[in-house]
C-alpha cells in the first residue's frame, strides 16, 4: 500500500504485517420507495459519506482474524471450514457471512486478518452491516481476482445476510452500498438490478437533506419485517401475480376488493409507493428538487398508516419537522424507530433540528443525532 492511513496502520500494530489492500463501502439513506424491494419494485436511495474501511490480507491456514475499532472484546478468531449460520455472534458474524457466501457459491477463497474502521452509526437504520458486508465483499473480490460485478456482488451480499445472518432483507441496501455514485440517487428496479444514477444536487437547489437517527431500535424490528414480507408475498400469490410490484395503480381498488381485510393496507402502500419512487424521479428529473418535499412526507403517512412500521420517535420528528418548515420528511429504512429524513431549505437545518432536539426533551425521549447528508460515492477500493 502506498499510503498509510489509520485503519492500516491499526491493522499493521494488530497482526504484525502490512495490509495488501483498503477497501470502503458506505451505509445509505433512502430517499424513496421502502419496502418495496422485496415485493420486486423501484427505490432511490443515496450513499452516506458514512463508511467501513477494511483493511485486508489473505491468510494461507484458513484462519478469519477480525478486528473492528468500533467492538469491543479484540481479534475474533474463525476457522473458515468451520463457519455455521447462526453459528458466529456479535458483529463478526457480517464479514463471515460473506466468506461463508463466497465459498458455498464456489469460489476458491479461505481466510484473512480483516481490520475494521467504521463511522456508519450502528441500529439507526443506515444499513451498518450492509457496509460491512460490502467492504468484505470487495476485498475478498479483489484479493482473489473473481471479477463479481456491482449486482453480483450486491446480491451474494444479501445472500450472506439472508442465509447466514438470518435477516431475510431485501437487495437495496447492498445495491445502495456497492452502486451508488457520488451527488446522484440511485433508482434501481430490484426486479432485474437495472438502474440509472438520478442527480441530485442539493446545494444548486439551495436545499439540504438532514438526517435525524432518533437512536431508537424497537426489538420487534426482526420478526415483524419477516412478517410484512410475507404478507405482501400471500398478497401477491392471491392475485395470481409474480409480485406486487405487478399490480398497476390504476388497479388497486379492484384489487383490494379481492384481498383479505388485513392485507389490503399492506398492498395500497407498496402500489403507492412505486408510484411515489416515479414521481420523485420526475420532479428530479425536472429539477424541481424542493416539489420532493410533500412526496416525501405522503410516504411517511404511508408507512405510518398503511404499513404500521413508524413509531411515536419517528411520527414525532417527520412532524417536528414538517412544522418547523421542512419541506417534507420521513423515515427511512426498515422502520421500527432508526433514522428520519427531512428535506430543508439551506440554512434551515439547524432550526429544524434544535425543534426536533426540543420535541424530543419535552416527550421524554433520549436526544436524537442530526446531521446533513450529501450524496456520496458508493463502495471502493481505497488503496
Ligand atoms: C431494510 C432492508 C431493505 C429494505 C428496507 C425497507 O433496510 O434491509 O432491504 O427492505 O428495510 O425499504
Amino acid at each position: 500500500m502506498s499510503t498509510t492511513t489509520s485503519t492500516a496502520a491499526a491493522f499493521t500494530r494488530l497482526f504484525g504485517h502490512a495490509p495488501e489492500g483498503e477497501w470502503a463501502a458506505p451505509g445509505r439513506v433512502n430517499l424513496i420507495g421502502e419496502h418495496t424491494d422485496y415485493n420486486d419494485g423501484f427505490v432511490l436511495p443515496i450513499a452516506l459519506p458514512h463508511r467501513t474501511r477494511v483493511a485486508a490480507r489473505r491468510r494461507d491456514d484458513g484462519l478469519l482474524r477480525l478486528h473492528s475499532a468500533q467492538a469491543e472484546g479484540g481479534v475474533v478468531e474463525l476457522p473458515v471450514d468451520g463457519l455455521t449460520p447462526g453459528g458466529v455472534p456479535g458483529w463478526a458474524k457480517y464479514p463471515a457471512a460473506v466468506v461463508w457466501t463466497l465459498r458455498r457459491a464456489g469460489h476458491r477463497v479461505g481466510g484473512a486478518d480483516l481490520s475494521f474502521e467504521s463511522d456508519v452509526p450502528t441500529g439507526a437504520g443506515l444499513s451498518s452491516s450492509a457496509a460491512l458486508e460490502c467492504a468484505v465483499a470487495l476485498a475478498y473480490r479483489d484479493l482473489h481476482g473473481l471479477g463479481l460485478g456491482v449486482a453480483e456482488s450486491a446480491l451474494l451480499a444479501q445472500q450472506a445476510e439472508n442465509d447466514f445472518v438470518g435477516v431475510p432483507c431485501g437487495i437495496m441496501d447492498q445495491m445502495a452500498s456497492l452502486g451508488c455514485e457520488e451527488g446522484s440517487a440511485l433508482l434501481l428496479d430490484t426486479r432485474d438490478l437495472s438502474r440509472r444514477q438520478v442527480p441530485f444536487d442539493l446545494a444548486a437547489a439551495g436545499l439540504e437533506l438532514l438526517v435525524i437517527d432518533t437512536r431508537v431500535k424497537h426489538d420487534l424490528a426482526d420478526g415483524a419485517y419477516a412478517g410484512l414480507r410475507a404478507g405482501c408475498e400471500r398478497a401477491a400469490a392471491l392475485l395470481g401475480l409474480p409480485a406486487l410490484r405487478d399490480l398497476p395503480a390504476d388497479g388497486l381498488t379492484a384489487a383490494l376488493d379481492r384481498l383479505p381485510v388485513e392485507l389490503r393496507p399492506l398492498v395500497r402502500h407498496v402500489v403507492t409507493e412505486n408510484d411515489r419512487v416515479r414521481q420523485t424521479v420526475e420532479l428530479l428529473d425536472a429539477g424541481e428538487l424542493a416539489a420532493v418535499g410533500p412526496v416525501l412526507t405522503a410516504g411517511h403517512a404511508s408507512l405510518r398508516d398503511d404499513f404500521g412500521v413508524s413509531c411515536p420517535e419517528t411520527d414525532l420528528a417527520v412532524e417536528t419537522a414538517v412544522a418547523a418548515g421542512a419541506l417534507g420528511a420521513r423515515m427511512t429504512g426498515g422502520g421500527f424507530g432508526g433514522s428520519v429524513i427531512a428535506l430543508v431549505a439551506a440554512g434551515r437545518g439547524g432550526t429544524v433540528a434544535a425543534e426536533v432536539r426540543a420535541a424530543f426533551a419535552a416527550a421524554g425521549h433520549g436526544a436524537p443525532r442530526v446531521f446533513t447528508a450529501t450524496p456520496a460515492a458508493g463502495a471502493r477500493r481505497l488503496g
